[in-house]
């Protein structure tokens, strides 16, 4: 059998490697200090897990925008940079995900998911592993209402990205049903 990935090993570490470096020092919010390339990764890996099942034209696009998806929203790396080392389709994918910080927080999250729609399907996968992967235990200090207010804006972007991967909506879908059982309940 000589079959080999959709997405490039090396393109892979050379970007994880670029995000490690660009986040060094950040951590988790919730957990008790374990390093943020933990949630890059994990983001990585659930595309990575669609661009196995299902057939995307730019696999590389989406396994690069996921690694770096926060680079420019949490770090001082800057679009140019991204631009400069990765090409502009991955820096621009890389803004889509990138809120506004100028806005409020519900028109912040349309923009995004606007700017995201505006890009390859490869960038909706990033947003849907994106939530996939946030969707666990809430930190102790979210009120009831926090946790509703996730849930339900993790509703909107499956139903407006959710068409980029079979795969990944039905993994969201499974999430939001999870996270709602055990988190949103009458506590
Ligand atoms: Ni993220």
């Amino acid at each position: 059998m000589s079959q080999s990935p959709s997405w490039c090993p090396q393109t892979f570490l050379d970007t994880y490697l670029f995000a490690a470096e660009a986040h060094r020092g950040q951590t988790v919010p919730g957990t008790q200090g374990l390093s943020y390339i933990l949630h890059l990764s994990t983001v990585a890996m659930e595309v990575c897990a669609a661009l196995t099942v299902e057939d995307f034209e730019r696999p590389n696009l989406g396994m690069q925008c996921a690694l770096l998806h926060d680079v420019i929203e949490d770090t001082d790396t800057t679009y140019e940079q991204v631009a400069q080392r990765f090409g502009d389709d991955v820096a621009r994918g890389v803004m889509a995900l990138t809120k506004d910080e100028g806005l409020p927080k519900p028109e912040a999250m349309a923009d995004s998911l606007q700017r995201i729609r505006d890009c390859s399907p490869e960038v909706w996968a990033v947003k849907l592993a994106d939530r996939i992967t946030n969707l666990q235990k809430p930190p102790a200090k979210w009120s009831p209402e926090k946790r509703t207010y996730y849930v339900n804006e993790a509703d909107i972007i499956l139903a407006q990205l959710g068409d980029a991967s079979a795969y990944l909506r039905e993994r969201l879908r499974l999430k939001i049903v999870e996270y709602r059982s055990q988190h949103c309940g009458s506590d």
